[in-house]
């Protein structure tokens, strides 16, 4: 199997090099690759990648995720986050490939509390949301043989994340302000990147299984109750740091106004990934306990 891989330096994109591995040959590039064109702002560059290289899959891991920069250059997020799926599936679909993509949580509109399901009517927010949604709709437009999979919270343990942010403001400060009136999992950039790998597998046998799929961890929390998790098991591990946090304090989302509003609820209800492919998500403590034994 050829597999082409997008945005290979991202959080996602850096653990999809480790787990599409096995898969078969990986071609991965970013936007600065000189073998051929990996930059999504460059449409007929990337169309002649997709001839050149003729994979049996695509996963584009790239993406503008910039969120509140997207609200002042919406042309350049719709390109990377529109327009450039759409070509792709264009691409993908004249040869026969899948194409493997991810969206958002900020498709919604964070309204109530109950788990998002696929088939909820998107409301996105902000122009990020906006884009992510127009990529969505693009590729199922163009190429029948796809996985979309929308996620929430990403991290990893490469680059920076929420998580290294708080533990340096706990060694700094002795009270926090952190929101508490968003919610949503945490969900590791290595799960994303093993679930992608185990369900191309799947959907390559079972073209059935193509189509969007909600992927994030198991259960729920807000910024703060993860900011208090991740200084409560700093101090469980006994690890070589000097908390001197003494509160975590909830605020509302209102105490940090950002150019780009963010839904409140953010949970998405993964059932139907976990029984079309057989899979269980772990908690989302796990991941990120995982994730700091590596960086402390
Ligand atoms: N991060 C989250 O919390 C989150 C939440 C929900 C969904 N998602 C989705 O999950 C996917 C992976 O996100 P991530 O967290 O891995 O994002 P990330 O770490 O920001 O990685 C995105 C990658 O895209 C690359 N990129 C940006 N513009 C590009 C262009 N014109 N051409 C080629 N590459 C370009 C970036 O490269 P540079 O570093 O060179 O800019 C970066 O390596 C995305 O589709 C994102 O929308 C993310």
């Amino acid at each position: 199997m050829k597999i082409l891989l997008l945005g290979k330096n991202g959080q996602v994109g850096w653990e999809l090099q480790r787990s599409l591995a096995p898969l078969g040959e990986v071609i991965a590039l970013d936007r600065h690759s000189q073998s051929f064109c990996g930059d999504l702002g460059n449409l007929q560059g990337l169309a002649a990648t997709v001839q050149a290289v003729r994979p049996d899959v695509i996963v584009n891991a790239a993406a503008h995720t910039a969120v509140d920069k997207a609200e002042s250059e919406p042309e350049s997020a719709r390109l990377i986050n529109a327009l450039a799926p759409g070509l792709l599936a264009q691409e993908a679909h004249k040869l026969g490939a899948w194409l493997v993509h991810y969206s958002t949580d900020y498709v919604f509109d964070g309204s109530g509390s109950q788990p998002w399901i696929e088939t909820d009517t998107p409301a996105p927010l902000s122009v990020y949301g906006q884009t992510k949604l127009e990529g969505e709709q693009l590729i199922a437009a163009h190429c029948s043989r796809h996985l979309i999979f929308r996620t929430s919270w990403v991290y990893a343990a490469r680059g920076s994340n929420f998580a290294k942010t708080m533990l340096r403001l706990a060694q700094e400060r002795e009270r926090l302000t952190v929101i508490d009136d968003q919610w949503g999992a945490p969900t590791g950039a290595e799960l994303i990147a093993d679930v992608t790998a185990h369900a191309i597998r799947q959907a390559m046998a079972q073209p059935q299984a193509a189509g969007l799929y909600h992927l994030a961890a198991s259960g729920e929390t807000t910024w703060n109750g993860y900011a208090k998790h991740v200084l409560a098991q700093a101090e469980r591990a006994h690890y070589a740091i000097n908390i001197i946090a003494k509160e975590v304090a909830p605020v509302p989302t209102s105490a940090f106004p950002t150019p780009a509003r963010r839904p409140h609820n953010s949970r998405l209800n993964t059932a139907k990934l976990q029984a079309t492919f057989g899979l269980q998500l772990p908690a989302w403590q796990q991941g990120v306990d995982r994730m700091l034994a590596e960086i402390l």
